[in-house]
């Protein structure tokens, strides 16, 4: 069929059309709220670089639990930073550390809402890596006693999910097996599998104080240049006994999210990262985009890609938006 018989316009031209073939919509359903936790109380201290989110206390972060969850956003995603840093990354897996007061305390408090705790240790290393260094390197196989021991203190301490990120080989199955070896078979995996060494993490690592002291992290996240092996790393995380698959960052990764659709059956996340929200925030508060509509139109794309679930900065924004 050739024009003038096929006219794309006719079904464009209001938006009672457009609601009638719209092929994607954004749901409350889909979202997950990152939060950061910080040691002490009554602490609310706004995040510079991502305009509208802070470091919380854990009482504070029980309140905002309490907000995501009235908006009907069913997932919170925690990533903790404490107070003392050292070499070992100990406050990852401690006891009393401060992801783990925070879950239990979100868990007493806020019962129904699902609590996802990320397992990493740039956080709690004083050099600010993802693992343990030996010889000047971050050694993989050392790390992952390092990461199963956090994500079972997680488990512990009432965490839902947890979402390994620390790109170490073998991170999932190490995990799977110490979290099984405990009794928590019941807890998921949600794998950072594509996880690429982005420039858009830099306001997380303001807001995290994460950032490395030395080097990069390019020795263990993937490259940005690469797809074929976010499908080899994503396959690794499948068979290891990954729940849940991710990539991350999303908008600059949209090809990877719809490969990662196509290929795996599993539940598929991605994460629209700091850098892809605070830049729509810089250019909205200069007047240079209407950040409602970029907003909606970035997560409206992840989602076309593949996204079944989008880990965002906008949960609570874009949640007010759908609930009107
Ligand atoms: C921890 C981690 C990072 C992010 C999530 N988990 C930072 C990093 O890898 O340096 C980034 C999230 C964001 O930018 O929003 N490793």
């Amino acid at each position: 069929m050739q024009f003038p018989e096929y006219r794309p316009r006719r079904l464009r031209r209001n938006e009672n059309f457009r609601r009638l073939i719209r092929e994607t919509r954004l749901n409350v359903d889909d979202l997950v709220y990152p939060l950061f936790v910080i040691e002490g109380k009554n602490i609310k201290k706004p995040i510079d670089s991502m305009p509208g989110n802070f470091q919380m206390s854990a009482d504070n972060i029980v309140k905002e639990t309490r907000n995501v969850r009235e908006l009907g956003i069913p997932a919170i995603l925690l990533f903790g930073i404490p107070s003392q840093k050292n070499e070992l990354a100990t406050g990852a897996f401690a006891k009393d550390g401060v992801i783990q007061q925070a879950v239990k305390k979100i868990k007493n408090e806020v019962p129904d809402i699902l609590v996802i705790t990320d397992v990493c240790l740039c956080e709690y290393t004083s050099h600010g890596h993802c693992g343990m260094i030996e010889k000047g390197e971050v050694a993989n196989d050392a790390t992952l006693e390092v990461l199963a021991e956090t994500a079972i203190s997680h488990a512990r301490a009432g965490a839902d999910v947890v979402a390994p990120s620390a790109m170490m080989d073998g991170q999932v199955m190490a995990i799977r097996e110490g979290l099984d070896e405990n009794n928590f078979e019941d807890i998921s995996i949600m794998a950072y599998a594509a996880k690429y060494a982005s420039c858009f993490y830099s306001p997380f690592r303001e807001a995290a104080e994460s950032t490395p002291q030395y080097g990069d992290r390019k020795a263990y996240q993937m490259d940005p240049a690469n797809g074929d092996e976010a499908i080899r790393e994503i396959t690794l995380d499948v068979s290891e006994g990954a729940d849940i698959i991710m990539v991350k960052p999303a908008l600059a990764y949209l090809d990877i999210i719809y490969r990662a659709k196509q290929e795996f059956d599993l539940p598929l996340a991605a994460y629209n990262v700091s850098g892809e929200y605070s830049m729509i925030k810089a250019a909205a508060n200069l007047g240079w985009l209407d950040e409602e509509k970029a907003m909606v139109e970035s997560l409206t794309a992840i989602k076309r890609a593949g996204a079944d679930i989008i880990i965002t900065y906008w949960a609570q924004e874009v949640a007010k938006l759908l609930n009107k």
